[in-house]
């Protein structure tokens, strides 16, 4: 062990049959045992918290003081794994919890049953905030200078407005052709230096993942740790949101799988430390075209096993990828993704949660989205597959309609609108709401009204 014993807070491997532990103080993203994930671990006994939930929230009235006043940082003693000088925060987290009955209406839900969580409301409009402010937050910790990403495009604009924030260079790797313009535009606004390979995310996940290990360049992809630490607390926004009760469902698109592991570890340490009694169930929604989870978790039987997973299932189902030329394709942009980095946290959170996994089409991702839109905020597609998910699970009596329900919408709708512009004018769909084309004429204009 290479942990002092003084600390709180520290890395450690997830294989069971590893388990080494190093310090916070270190930049690793992968055990350099056995090349397994790591997550970071806490001594919950040493660490001095308040013994309600409620006392969270009561931080947030504190609006001059910045790291009360984050959505991330008043949870601090939940995700206390850096000193607070160390901290950077843009008042990320500042999201919004809505109960939206019109929609539960349509889903022929009891009223006061369907909540919304608009992580979309964040600094870059999207939840990768929550997860940023931590990573840089340990970025500045152990002095880093430089970051990388690879992105399907809402971490590339997190990130380069986080570097900027705290004085770090930054590079994103997007595949060419697959980001939304809203976000590639934040990029370049936020002064990332931007490189489009000619491939998609996962190539460019394994890219970036050699060029920070040869060039000592910090990793702000879910496969850092500490990004997942900050994610954790949406879920504690979503119990605040509730008047601190668990709900019965979560349900969360499925991309490289940060967020489905982030909220199962949140939901086991608030479960340990005795600040929830029971956890919610958590739906994980792939869209059909990057459906690596629904294959290995319904179809093949991939499960957590006390963190014996198999490994071999999973080489054999990304080799026959690569054997077939495999790449991912869904309107949903964001979720493209068929190697997810943090596969073997989803099962684990699967396993917390008694979780579910399911796959849904473009269509039915549009449908949703323009039906969010229509009765809430709106979102971007990716977002939007929870709702689509959330039907089948009704329809198959999975998710009863009496059942306490939170969607997250991951994205903010205008990070994506040639897909939104596209669904509308070209009447794609059941909702599609195009606009009205009239001459110059008072008396046609007054007709069409
Ligand atoms: N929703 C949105 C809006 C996203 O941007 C992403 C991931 C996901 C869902 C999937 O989340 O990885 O936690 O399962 N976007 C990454 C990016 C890959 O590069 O912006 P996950």
């Amino acid at each position: 062990m290479t942990m002092p014993s003084r600390e709180t807070a520290w890395q450690e491997c997830i294989n069971p049959d590893c388990r080494a532990q190093f310090e916070c103080a270190r930049t690793l993203f992968k055990c350099p045992k056995c090349g397994d994930l790591l997550d970071i671990r806490y001594d919950w006994d040493r660490i001095a918290r308040p013994a309600k939930l409620g006392a969270f929230a009561d931080r947030w009235a504190r609006r001059d003081q910045p790291l009360d006043f984050s959505g991330v940082w008043r949870f601090r003693e939940l995700l206390d794994f850096c000193p607070d000088a160390c901290k950077v925060t843009l008042g990320e987290g500042q999201t919004l919890l809505e109960r939206n009955d019109p929609l539960a209406s349509q889903l022929r839900i009891k009223p006061g049953r369907l909540f919304l969580q608009y992580e979309g409301l964040n600094p870059s409009g999207s939840f990768k905030d929550n997860g940023m402010t931590a990573a840089f937050s340990h970025a500045c910790m152990v002095g880093a200078r430089s970051s990388a990403c690879a992105s399907t495009g809402n971490t590339s604009a997190s990130m380069s407005l986080y570097a900027h924030a705290c004085g770090l260079k930054c590079t994103v790797f997007i595949g060419s052709g697959r980001i939304a313009f809203g976000k590639l535009s934040q990029a370049m606004d936020y002064g990332g230096h931007t490189i489009q390979i000619r491939g998609d995310f996962d190539d460019c996940m394994r890219q970036v993942q050699a060029v920070c290990a040869r060039e000592g360049i910090y990793l702000v992809n879910s496969l850092n740790p500490f990004r997942l630490e900050g994610q954790k607390t949406i879920m504690f926004r979503v119990l605040e949101g509730l008047g601190w009760e668990v709900p019965d469902w979560i349900i969360v698109p499925g991309g490289n799988l940060g967020n489905s592991s982030a909220f199962g570890k949140a939901f086991a340490e608030l479960r340990r430390i005795g600040l929830i009694d029971r956890v919610p169930r958590l739906a994980v929604v792939n869209a059909t075209g990057a459906n690596t989870l629904t294959q290995l978790f319904n179809e093949r039987g991939l499960r957590w096993n006390d963190g014996r997973v198999d490994q071999a299932m999973i080489d054999a189902y990304y080799d026959d990828l690569t054997q077939r030329g495999f790449s991912p394709h869904t309107c949903a942009s964001a979720i493209e993704i068929s190697r997810p980095v943090n596969l073997k946290k989803c099962l684990r959170a699967l396993d917390i949660c008694n979780g579910v996994v399911l796959a849904v089409s473009d269509e039915e991702i549009l449908d949703a989205k323009a039906q969010i839109g229509a009765t809430g905020l709106g979102c971007e597609p990716a977002s939007a597959a929870t709702i689509a998910g959330l039907k089948h699970l009704l329809a198959d009596g999975v998710v009863g309609r009496d059942e306490r329900v939170v969607c997250v919408l991951t994205g903010h709708p205008l990070k994506d609108p040639n897909v939104t512009v596209e669904y509308h004018r070209d009447r794609k769909g059941a909702f599609s709401n195009p606009p009205v084309e009239v001459p110059n004429d008072l008396e046609q204009i007054i007709r069409h009204l």
